[in-house]
């Protein structure tokens, strides 16, 4: 075999978690062609932005972005040095060839579903400028290399896995349906196996990932068509695997099999993402959702008789257009009965080729603003709340890292708190007892609880 000299790689994640997911899998198919990680894009012989078009401001960061690095090559190309500079994820998928275009420094454009081609591209790449945002008929899962046992034991204790990409719901104002394509559902074997890797290598918690993941409906190992609810039984019985999370999820996809999930599976952690947008009946039409805000009240009534314990987060859009100062007090209301623990909450931003972009009654961006700061506003007394409400009670935390200080040892409560204790960092990959002994604004401090950890 031929040897290679080692090569670096930078790669930079915008977006949601989907992407940071998709950056592991770039940096694993690049590893067999000597491709290292470094954090230094100075040093990087190939740098990979990995976007986000969700929002105007994700896609304009891109561009600004790109304008250093093409600084950063120049200054490599005078000391003798080449840079491959890639643009992956969604404005790679959106805006294809036009980024060439816009800025000359970049040779490589690649769609979310064309990483597996990779090392091909990037070969390509040095005879002149590619573009590959096709939708190909492979399935680049069954293309991708897998991590080895040594990369999944750096990347830590707790692991992101995709089961589903895409999404056929088409709210007005998100582009997910475009960039990422129709729903599909990876086999429910791959999944598997690649859990029973990640566990066999430390990994004690899953989060499974898909823009629209409680619509999972894979092959089941059994041939038949398994939902999300199945595969979260399945993976639980996993050695080693201890805790289990999913998003996002759709309100009209929260199925009665999962929910009974919830009640019954205690690797399931009882903090469940649910994304309402609103709680105007009147915008959530206009949003396409498919539910109005009773629907969610009540759902949201029924998860928690199933599993009492259940906290809360949500995703935000205030400024749709037409939306009236009635219109968000109706969020506002929502938010006040349902209750949160924390929240992404978000400008309406008009994405171009998106139904809610071409729509007249725009909302003026100081209104947009002010409703936004008073949104936070609640949902943040309602999350140091609940942080609050932990003081002074025992809760299970899985460590993840070494503390702050020294002498300390960090990790996530059930509902993705930072923990700190005093302890020593053989906790880490265990989940141990802890008591709240008090909260800071972010983080919640606590002390050991002579208690063994739940068994491995
Ligand atoms: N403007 C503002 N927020 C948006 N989101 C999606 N599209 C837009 C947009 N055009 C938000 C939604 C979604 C989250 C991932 O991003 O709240 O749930
Ligand atoms: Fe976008 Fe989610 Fe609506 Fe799909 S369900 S269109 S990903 S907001």
């Amino acid at each position: 075999m031929e040897a290679r000299a080692p090569k670096k790689l930078f790669i930079k994640s915008f977006g949601c978690q989907m992407n940071v997911y998709d950056a592991t899998r770039m940096a694993d198919v690049l590893a067999p062609e000597g491709y290292e990680e470094t954090a230094q894009p100075e040093q990087a012989d190939l740098i990979v932005l990995n976007t986000c078009h969700i929002r105007e401001r994700a896609s304009e960061k891109v561009f600004s972005e790109l304008g250093k690095l093409r600084e950063l090559k120049e200054d490599r190309k005078a000391r003798g040095q080449t840079t491959r500079i890639a643009v992956a994820g969604c404005v790679a998928q959106a805006e294809g060839a036009e980024i060439l275009r816009k800025q000359r420094a970049v040779d490589l454009v690649v769609g979310p579903q064309n990483y597996h081609r990779l090392p091909d591209l990037v070969r390509e790449s040095f005879m002149a400028p590619v573009v590959d945002t096709e939708f190909p008929v492979e399935d680049k899962f069954d293309y991708l290399t897998p991590p080895s046992e040594e990369k999944i034991r750096e990347r830590g204790v707790s692991a992101f896995l995709t089961v589903q990409e895409g999404c056929d719901k088409f709210c007005t104002f998100c582009v997910v349906p475009y960039t990422r394509g129709a729903e599909v559902s990876r086999p429910a074997a791959k999944i598997v196996a690649e859990a029973e890797a990640l566990a066999r290598a430390g990994v004690r918690e899953i989060t499974l990932l898909g823009q629209n993941v409680d619509a999972y409906h894979g092959m089941g190992e059994d041939g038949a068509t398994w939902s999300l609810a199945r595969l979260l039984r399945r993976l639980a019985r996993i050695e080693g695997v201890l805790r289990l999370r999913f998003t996002t999820s759709h309100p009209n996809d929260m199925t009665d099999d999962l929910i009974e999930a919830f009640a019954d599976l205690p690797a399931l952690m009882p903090f469940l993402h649910l994304p309402v947008q609103s709680g105007s009946d009147a915008i959530l039409r206009a949003m396409n959702r498919g539910h109005g805000a009773r629907d969610y009240t009540s759902l949201i009534e029924k998860i928690r008789r199933a599993r009492p314990d259940l906290a809360l987060s949500s995703d935000f859009i205030v400024g749709f257009p037409g939306e009236t100062e009635a219109d968000f007090q109706a969020t506002l209301d929502l938010i006040a009965e349902v209750r949160f623990a924390s929240n992404f909450s978000f400008k309406y931003s008009p994405r171009p080729g998106t139904p809610g972009a071409e729509l007249a009654d725009q909302v003026d961006e100081a209104v947009k603003t002010e409703r936004l700061h008073r949104l936070q506003a609640l949902v943040e007394s309602q999350r140091q709340h609940f942080n609050a409400s932990l003081v002074g009670r025992i809760t299970p935390v899985l460590f993840e890292k070494p503390g702050r200080h020294e002498g300390q040892v960090a990790g996530k409560s059930p509902y993705l708190q930072p923990v700190q204790i005093d302890g020593s960092v053989d906790l880490i990959g265990r989940e141990v007892l802890v008591e709240i002994m008090r909260c800071g604004s972010n983080s919640l401090f606590g002390r050991l609880v002579e208690t063994p950890e739940r068994a491995i």
